[in-house]
């Protein structure tokens, strides 16, 4: 069998899809352009890849061998998916794994962005820290606060318990799953409600853009806007638009659109406003479980297994 791995991942997973597989690594820290990824897997069965790698009809057209692709994220909004279906190519993703972990990581945003821990760190590193300042970072309390979930599927579930944990109020907007510990509304009503909006859906053709300046306005004006989910369900220029009017009291992002964010972007320029590089999943144990988890869908679909999270599964029944 022969596969590819389009970035250095664990040593350890490697080393084990090493012992079955004959592996082509894309040995660098940044990723594969579309043609090197196209030259990466010619010829190969199977492929672990990342968010950052699109795997669309063009690409499969071109990988004819291609009997698998493994992503070792959650988000799968790089895999064309019907196309994967229509090429019998079996889409595999890493769910459950780092459920927690993110939503730890969208709780720290919250924190970060509620009591401006970014700047006041950074003004301290920076020797502007002359005295105690009875008036300077000043934040907000998030005990009573009401806590707005928008998609309430995995990790917006644990942040709903987590955020209900530490005395927020959560309210949640989600068409397909419910909680009765939670109130559901439309998401109109959250956004004008919410005074902390976390972002929790995939990226669709229905999500992509869902904050836009419509919703923007809609949220109270000092409103936190934390995005831990995809980069395009916010629209950037809106958002940009929106801060300079003065609009939201902080934002946090790990993702954003583009990604990377460039260095000159002005994003960047807003003091209240929290950048990250899309890290919400990076814990040592969760990414090893993301690897491992990888690497067991991918062997598995290419053996006759049955893959922990396949998402077209009826792919591997026609095999
Ligand atoms: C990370 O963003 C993931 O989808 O796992």
């Amino acid at each position: 069998m022969r596969i590819a791995v389009t970035r250095r991942i664990q040593s350890d997973v490697l080393a084990s899809l090493r012992e079955r597989c004959d592996v082509r690594l894309w040995d660098s820290d940044l990723p594969p352009s579309a043609r090197e990824l196209l030259t990466l897997l010619h010829g190969v069965d199977g492929a672990l890849t990342l968010l950052t790698d699109r795997v669309d009809d063009e690409l499969l057209a071109r990988v004819p061998t291609l009997r698998a692709v493994s992503n070792l994220a959650v988000g799968y909004d790089n895999f064309d998916v019907p196309a994967c279906t229509r090429r019998g190519v079996a889409a595999c993703t890493t769910p459950d794994v780092l459920t927690r972990t993110t939503a730890e990581f969208a709780m720290a945003l919250i924190f970060a962005v509620a009591r401006q821990i970014v700047p006041a760190a950074r003004a301290a590193r920076e020797g502007d820290w002359k005295t105690w300042y009875p008036m300077r970072f000043l934040g907000r309390d998030l005990a009573g606060a009401t806590l707005g979930i928008v998609g309430l599927g995995r990790i917006g579930r644990e942040l709903a318990g987590m955020g209900a944990a530490f005395g927020l109020v959560v309210i949640y907007a989600d068409e397909f799953s419910s909680d009765a510990n939670y109130e559901r509304v439309a998401l109109p009503e959250l956004l004008e409600r919410a005074d902390v909006v976390s972002l929790h859906v995939p990226l669709t053709p229905t999500t992509r853009g869902l904050i836009d300046a419509d919703a923007l306005q809609r949220m109270r004006p000092d409103a936190l806007l934390i995005n831990t989910s995809r980069g395009p369900v916010v629209a950037t220029t809106d958002l940009v638009a929106a801060l300079e009017a003065g609009w939201l009291g902080g934002v946090g992002l790990d993702v954003t659109d583009p990604e990377p964010l460039p260095a000159e972007h002005p994003l960047y320029s807003f003091e209240r406003v929290t950048i990250v590089p899309h890290i919400a999943s990076a814990t040592v144990a969760t990414r090893q479980r993301m690897s491992e988890l990888a690497a067991q869908n991918l062997i598995a679909a290419l053996t006759g297994g049955v893959p922990p999270h396949c998402l077209n599964p009826e792919v591997l029944q026609r095999a």
